[in-house]
């Protein structure tokens, strides 16, 4: 595999790329479930995580996966750092620079942040995109890939090593418009072989949309008769970045456009329910179906230390060496 120098975009991966990180994700997932859940693979590496923006899972799961490839880490959040007094992120990247760091994972408000980082000149390590803006969230597609993988073929005992998704129908579902997650998942799933749908009310679907590799559906109960999906992808309605008034109230929302007990018993039995993080209960997911068999919530959560492991280790390792090290 031509060595990957950052993980900007799922558009970065080829086919094989992407089904090799997966693989070693599965044997990092076994290193995990190991009484001691340590690699001394990044020993005398510094990473830092540079955080412009809230997040729990993908910081934490970032931290958890660098410790336990034995990285030195360093936890740089905007807030109580100079940024908060004014320091440009050229500054601030110079600085991480002469610091020595040989990656820096970035989340960053602004679409685009992580590309500017990589092909600054500010910095000469790695670059790892931990979502930027409304436009990428990489190792988030790749997470979810590899619990789909997983739930679908089993495992790396199941014989999920070498497989992509090929021929699997995904429907990702909601504010597709300010979701980055869509739309690295949009990318990764198509290199991976599936067919993917979006399901969004109109305001909510972005103007570009003809020209995205999916199939756009504005009915929801339609798309889980007629496509019967093999995975459900639940998107968090992101106010936040919301300017405008997408959809009359809540609970409209929740009643067009949520997954529900209804909704639910119209999946297939074994089909997967996912969720980034962070849910809002009660708005595009109910409790019930949060909690239900098929939700994937905490399996993608777990496994996300699996999957930004082995980006690292791809990122980071050079010369490859063996994970049972
Ligand atoms: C996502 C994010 O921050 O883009 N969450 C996550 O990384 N687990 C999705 C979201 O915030 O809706």
């Amino acid at each position: 595999m031509s060595q990957l120098k950052h993980l900007l975009s799922s558009s970065d991966l080829s086919r094989e790329a992407a089904i090799e990180i997966l693989d070693v994700a599965e044997e990092m997932s076994g290193v995990n479930n190991r009484d001691i859940k340590k690699l001394p693979t990044l020993r005398g590496k510094t990473v830092v995580n540079l955080f412009f923006e809230d997040s729990t899972r993908t910081r934490i799961s970032f931290e958890l996966a660098e410790k336990r490839l034995s990285a030195d880490v360093i936890n740089f959040s905007a807030k109580g750092s100079s940024v908060s007094k004014g320091e440009s992120l050229k500054d601030t990247a110079q600085t991480l620079e002469a610091m020595g760091a040989d990656a820096v994972v970035i989340r960053h408000h602004a679409s685009g942040a992580a590309n500017v980082l990589a092909h600054s000149g500010w910095i000469n390590g790695a670059i790892i995109n931990a979502g930027d803006g409304t436009h990428e969230h990489p190792t988030q597609a790749l997470l979810d890939a590899f619990t789909i993988r997983r739930r679908i073929h089993g495992g790396s005992i199941g014989g999920s090593k070498g497989k992509g998704l090929d021929g699997l129908k995904i429907a990702i579902v909601g504010d597709v418009l300010h979701s980055r997650v869509a739309r690295s998942n949009l990318l990764l799933l198509n290199t991976l072989g599936a067919e993917v749908h979006l399901v969004a009310p109109p305001t909510l679907v972005p103007a570009n949309s003809g020209d995205w590799q999916a199939k756009i559906h504005f009915d929801f109960d339609q798309v889980l008769n007629e496509v019967k999906p093999d995975a459900v992808m639940m998107l968090r309605v992101q106010a936040e970045r919301m300017n405008a008034s997408y959809f009359p109230s809540e609970r409209e929302y929740s009643r067009v456009w949520g997954m529900n007990a209804d909704r639910l018993a119209m999946l297939k039995p074994d089909a997967l329910l996912m969720h980034p993080g962070p849910m809002n209960r009660g708005l595009e997911i109910t409790a019930v179906a949060a909690d239900s068999k098929n939700s994937t919530v905490l399996e993608q959560v777990a496994n996300g230390v699996s999957v930004r492991m082995a980006v690292l280790y791809q990122l980071l390792s050079g010369e490859r060496t063996t994970i049972d090290a």
